[in-house]
């Protein structure tokens, strides 16, 4: 039994959206274009799922935030597939692949061929036990990386609605889940092992600043200490877990955030892998011609910083999804693949933006006791990346502009006198 088509998506998240978006937009003919995905649904915008999809009232829900509704495009639902002749094999995994004779297995038993392959996985969620931790697949330990985990959480937060909950992890998740758990009236503890939160990211004084937000709403920290062990009643029920530093947490729900691992084994040991994630050159292209890696599985080079590196944002993951068409469709038109790293998220009534990088020295200005404040970092004499919280749309282009111009800066105290100020003067 068996498919075949030109090009063939794996993965049906995010990159796999906004590239079968790029590819109608670009004239694909009926029947050339699958998506296998493992998700029973037609791709749609992950960060949704973190923020309102875990709202009490009136909850983001499917179709509402199919892709392209992030970056403010068209909606594509599963009718829009079917018009566009595009072959959606969804709830589908695909359990192995060759390269070499182009081919992929499902686990329903059939053999899809392609021509093109642009591999778009993604990423799965660490678990505890990755740790040494066992326990973590009791009912009301949740981890959040599709639909079916939010829903379940969703499920969880509803049957411990004025308990407690544990959040493991300073990350992303663990921010944007304890926000939301504040707003469904569950008390939080947040626990992690580093000094303050987002520590990939943020500098210390930025943390305070939203650590202080948290602790206004009621969330409180547990820094510099990792979860042991989970402690249940005699109906499985969880009571307690129980941190390394020999503190008890009374606990109702748990939510682990404690990083991914981009999913790359289809493909060991038949395309080069680097920093964990399948290496591309500037179109996209892996270490196989007829394979492109975009979105959280792909390693690509960041021309503006001269190295590769694999983005886990979704900004990226859209932007790598359209390059790889681009170049696949039109390879004589497309250049080179130069993207600008941009993170941002929101949560309560916050919302900040980061552009570039986070290495060198850092200068923080605005207010940090209002909402308004930031930091540019300064690496060898050149501002590197930018951050700033609560900034109008025309401050935070502003940002993003002056970040991806590198201009070269003399004095430090200079650049934090001036603030904002030298991002919208330049
Ligand atoms: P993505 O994970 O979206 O899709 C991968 C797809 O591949 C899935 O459908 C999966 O089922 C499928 N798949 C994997 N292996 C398969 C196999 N063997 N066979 C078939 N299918 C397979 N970023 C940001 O910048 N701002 C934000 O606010 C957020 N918020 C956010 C919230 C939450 C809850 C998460 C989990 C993540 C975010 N992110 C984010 C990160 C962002 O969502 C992420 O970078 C993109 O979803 C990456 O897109 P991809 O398409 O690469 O992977
Ligand atoms: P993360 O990498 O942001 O954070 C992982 C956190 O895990 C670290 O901050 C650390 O505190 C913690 N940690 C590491 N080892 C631990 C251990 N043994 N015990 C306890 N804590 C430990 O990853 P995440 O928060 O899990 O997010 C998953 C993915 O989803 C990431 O790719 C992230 O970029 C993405 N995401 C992004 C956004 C956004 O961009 N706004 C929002 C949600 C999710």
């Amino acid at each position: 039994m068996g498919r075949a088509f030109v090009y063939v998506i794996l993965g049906g998240g995010v990159a796999a959206g906004y590239a079968a978006h790029e590819f109608v937009k670009r004239g694909v003919s009926h029947g050339e274009l699958c998506i296998i995905s493992e998700e029973p649904v037609a791709p749609y915008e992950r960060p949704a799922l973190s923020k309102g999809y875990l709202l009490p009232e009136d909850p983001a829900r499917l179709p509402a935030f199919h892709c392209c509704v992030g970056s403010n495009e068209e909606r594509l639902t599963p009718k829009w597939y079917k018009e566009n002749g595009i072959e959606l094999v969804l709830g589908t995994r695909v359990k192995s692949a060759d390269v070499r004779r182009k081919t992929l297995l499902t686990a329903t038993g059939e053999t899809i061929t392609y021509k093109i392959l642009i591999v778009a996985t993604g990423a799965r969620a660490l678990k505890l036990e990755e740790f040494g931790v066992s326990g973590s697949d009791a009912e009301s330990v949740c981890y959040l990386r599709d639909l079916a985990d939010a829903n379940r959480l969703v499920n969880v937060m509803q049957s411990s609605g004025g308990g407690n909950a544990v959040v493991i992890g300073g990350g992303y998740i663990g921010m944007e889940c304890a926000a939301s758990l504040v707003i469904g009236k569950i008390n939080v503890t947040m626990v992690f092992p580093e000094a303050h939160c987002m520590a990939r990211l943020f500098t210390a004084k930025i943390a305070s600043f939203y650590e202080e937000f948290y602790r206004s709403k009621g969330v409180k920290f547990v820094k510099g200490t990792v979860l042991t062990s989970f402690d249940f009643d005699s109906n499985d029920k969880m009571t307690a877990v129980n941190l390394r530093d020999g503190t008890k947490l009374p606990a109702d729900m748990v939510i682990v955030g404690i990083g991914i691992r981009p999913n790359t084994s289809l493909f060991e040991g038949q395309l080069t892998l680097e920093k964990g994630g399948i290496k591309v050159n500037g179109q996209m292209q892996s270490s196989n011609s007829s394979v492109y890696a975009v979105g959280d599985v792909a390693t690509f080079p960041v021309k503006i910083f001269s190295e590769t590196r694999r983005l886990e944002h979704v900004d990226s993951a859209r932007k790598s999804a359209r390059h790889a068409v681009a170049a696949i469709m039109e390879p004589e038109k497309t250049t080179e693949f130069d993207y600008l790293p941009f993170f941002y998220s929101r949560v309560f009534t916050l919302s900040w933006q980061f552009y570039g990088d986070s290495t060198g020295d850092v200068v923080h200005f605005g207010d940090f006791l209002g909402n308004s404040f930031g930091a540019y970092w300064v690496n060898k004499g050149h501002v590197v990346g930018s951050f700033l919280e609560g900034g109008t749309k025309e401050e935070y282009a502003a940002i993003a502009k002056i970040t991806r111009l590198k201009p070269s800066i003399e004095d430090l105290s200079d650049l934090e006198t001036q603030g904002l100020g030298f991002a919208l003067t330049l």
